[in-house]
């Protein structure tokens, strides 16, 4: 098992100004983080980091709206980082997500859902080295 994990806040949670908020609660639930970036995707490179989703009917539209504004991604650090976090951040769509966590606090729909989380040790390997070069960690 990893303790490494990989989010980013999602352009809905970052232009409602909620990133302070969605960070302070990832702090708080004991994770470290150990790289962190404001940035934007281009549609390109949206595509890219969905590819997995290629064939999905909500693939377009994941892809535009993850490129349609400031993203903030982060490589986190806990034990058990993967499945921790996925408890944290609640269900897909927020609809079904826990009480208390990021996505039903914070999320309006299943693909305007605040955060992404790593789904496997394997994934949050190579989404964080997806958005982050090795001078950006520590
Ligand atoms: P995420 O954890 O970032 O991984 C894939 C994303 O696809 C997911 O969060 C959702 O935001 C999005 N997604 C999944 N199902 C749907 C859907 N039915 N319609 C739109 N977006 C979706």
């Amino acid at each position: 098992m990893s303790n490494i994990t990989f989010t980013m806040i999602k352009p809905d949670a970052t232009g409602k100004g909620f990133t302070g908020a969605i960070i302070d609660r990832i702090i708080k639930a004991g994770f470290v983080i150990k790289a962190l970036k404001w940035t934007k995707l281009s549609a390109e490179k949206a595509g890219e980091f969905y590819a997995i989703h290629k064939e999905r009917p909500f693939y377009g539209e994941l892809v535009e709206f993850m490129s349609s504004g400031t993203i903030v991604a982060a490589i986190l650090e806990k034990d058990n980082a993967v499945a921790d976090f996925r408890k944290l951040i609640g269900a897909t769509n927020p609809a079904h997500a826990d009480a208390g966590t990021i996505r039903k606090d914070f999320a309006a729909s299943v693909g305007e859902n605040a955060v992404h989380g790593s789904d496997s040790d394997e994934n949050a390997i190579i989404e964080g080295n997806f958005l982050f070069s090795s001078l950006e960690r520590f």
